[in-house]
Parts: structure tokens; C-alpha cells; sequence
């Protein structure tokens, strides 16, 4: 089985990358962006890059694609163009797991199950780039092939297979480590994922005949505030360095509340008991 992780240089697809490479009879290829690669066998390619996207896939020819890229400001350009030239290649036999986030519901009124709507941010909102790019792609992706398998996150976080922790918990040890206090709100309801579970869902994902649209986590959800204590007590400082953060803000231009995720689906199709 040929297996082809798009975005291996990043935070999830790194402990991917790793991870799928222990699953037997799998030819596991990875592509990066930016130098430095993180891996010596990884492939630079911009998949936005219609030609060198096209010689690269052709090249490689995978059984099953995971789109692990991300690229903040340009959200749109990787869907608009990126995720349209890997649907362009796809034969209807390779399976795509792509993995998408809690921000498709940008009401904020969670917990949601799979099957609530999505819904989509005012273009001006300070979200809307990456929100709106997820939801476009995912009804790009539902609307244009069959063989899929979309994998909604809340934030992820955790030391990766590497040892590179997510900004939000680098940023944390940082000011705990120099005894500073730290702010997060309290209104800001998800649901955390480690990312090396997540990791490990896709690597079964990718052995699975299994499709659809799955939640991923243990289904427990706290604010940012409430989850960056616990944190805090794990990393074994005083948990008093946590502060609630101001939950004011600028009118029309609120964070969505409660995205939160039910997941009772993804426990029907694995054994994982998510931390
Ligand atoms: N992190 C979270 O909390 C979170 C939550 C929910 C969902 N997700 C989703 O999980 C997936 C992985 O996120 P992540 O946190 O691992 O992101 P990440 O660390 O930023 O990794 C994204 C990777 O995408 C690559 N990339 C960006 N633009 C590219 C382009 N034009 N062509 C080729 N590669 C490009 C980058 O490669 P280089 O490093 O080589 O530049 C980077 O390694 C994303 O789909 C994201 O939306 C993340």
C-alpha cells in the first residue's frame, strides 16, 4: 500500500509521518515546504503549484492521501487550489483522509454531532480565512468524491513524535518556567485532542475501508482556561499561575463560544481511549 502524507514537515503530520511508517507493507512518501525537512526523504513541493503538484502525483500514485497542511493567512489558496488539484487526481479507488476542525461550526453552540450543519463567518471576521476555507472543503470534498474520511479536531496539543509541543502549550511552559501568570478565557468551550491520538486515528484510517465524517476525541470539553490549568498541574507548577483572561470583545467579531465535539461516532469504529 502506497501512502502519501501532504504537510509531514507540520506539527500533526510529523507524528503521523512517523507513525504510519510502522504499518506493515506500507510505502510511506511525505511532502514539506519550507526548509528546514524535518525528515531526509521528504519531498518539497507546493501544492498549489498545479505542474509540480501533477509530476509529483503521478509519480507517487497513492493508495491513500492525508491532507495534513495548514497555511493560516492562505487557507483559501489551499483549497481553492491545492485540495482541487489533489481531487483532480484522484482515482476513485484512493482513499483521502483529510483532517478538518471544530471551527466548520462557527455558531459556537456546541456540543456538535456530524450531522449539524456547518455555517460559515462574515469575511471580515478575524476567523473567517481559516474557517470558511475548512467549510468549503469539506463540502468541495462530500460533494465531489466518495472515498473519503474527514476528521473534525478541536485544538490539538501535546508533545509530538518529534518533541515539538503546539505553540499554545510552548507558550504556557515559557511563562510558567520564568513564574510569570498567564490569562486564558473561560467562555471558549472545546474539545482537546492530543495530537498523537489524532495521529493514531488517521494511521487506522489509513488501514480502514471505512468513510464519512468523523469527531475526534474522548468527547470531554473545557474552556481554555479550565484545560490550561490542568495543564499547568501536569507540568507540575502552581496552577494559581493561571489567570481568567477578559472574555470583552468587539461586537460582530466574536470568538465562537462553544465549538465543542460530540464523539460517540469515532468510539463505534476504534479501541483508542483518547487522554
Ligand atoms: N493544530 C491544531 O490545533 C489544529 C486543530 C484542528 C485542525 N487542525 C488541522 O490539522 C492539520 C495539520 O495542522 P498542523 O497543526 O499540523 O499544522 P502545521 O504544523 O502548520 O503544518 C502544516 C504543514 O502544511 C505545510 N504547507 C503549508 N502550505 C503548503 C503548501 N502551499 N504546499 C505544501 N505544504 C504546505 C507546511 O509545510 P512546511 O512546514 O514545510 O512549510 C506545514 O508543515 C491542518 O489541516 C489543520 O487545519 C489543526
Amino acid at each position: 500500500m502506497k501512502v502519501c502524507v501532504f504537510g509531514a514537515n507540520g506539527y500533526v503530520g510529523a507524528s503521523l509521518y512517523q507513525l504510519a511508517k510502522e504499518i506493515p507493507d506500507a510505502a510511506v512518501t511525505g511532502t514539506y515546504l519550507e526548509e528546514p525537512s524535518l525528515f531526509d526523504d521528504l519531498y518539497k513541493l507546493d501544492v498549489n503549484q498545479p505542474e509540480s503538484f501533477s509530476e509529483f502525483y503521478k509519480e507517487t500514485n497513492p493508495d491513500v492521501v492525508v491532507w495534513s497542511v495548514m497555511d493560516g493567512p492562505n487557507e483559501h489558496e489551499l483549497t481553492d487550489q491545492g485540495l482541487i488539484h489533489l481531487i483532480t487526481h484522484l482515482t476513485p479507488q484512493t482513499k483521502l483522509i483529510y483532517i478538518s476542525s471544530d471551527f466548520v461550526f462557527t455558531e459556537g453552540k456546541g456540543p456538535y454531532s456530524e450531522e449539524d450543519p456547518m455555517s460559515k463567518l462574515p469575511d471580515d471576521h478575524l476567523y473567517s480565512t481559516y474557517a470558511n476555507a475548512k467549510v468549503k472543503a469539506e463540502r468541495f470534498i462530500t460533494s465531489q468524491i466518495s472515498n473519503y474520511v474527514i476528521l473534525r479536531a478541536g485544538p490539538i496539543y501535546g508533545e509530538n513524535k518529534i518533541g515539538k509541543l503546539d505553540e499554545r502549550t510552548d507558550e504556557l511552559a515559557y511563562h510558567l518556567s520564568s513564574g510569570r501568570p498567564i490569562a486564558y478565557r473561560d467562555d471558549l468551550i472545546r474539545t482537546f485532542v492530543h495530537v498523537d491520538d489524532l495521529a493514531q486515528i488517521i494511521k487506522e484510517q489509513i488501514q480502514s475501508d471505512v468513510t464519512g465524517v468523523y469527531h475526534i476525541g474522548s468527547g470531554e470539553s473545557s474552556s481554555f482556561y479550565g484545560f490550561m490549568r490542568e495543564m499547568t498541574e501536569r507540568l507540575g507548577y502552581n496552577p494559581q499561575l493561571v489567570e481568567k483572561g477578559s472574555e470583552t470583545e468587539v461586537v460582530d467579531k466574536e470568538v465562537p463560544k462553544n465549538t465543542s465535539l460530540k464523539t460517540e461516532k469515532i468510539k463505534q469504529i476504534t479501541k483508542l481511549n483518547f487522554r
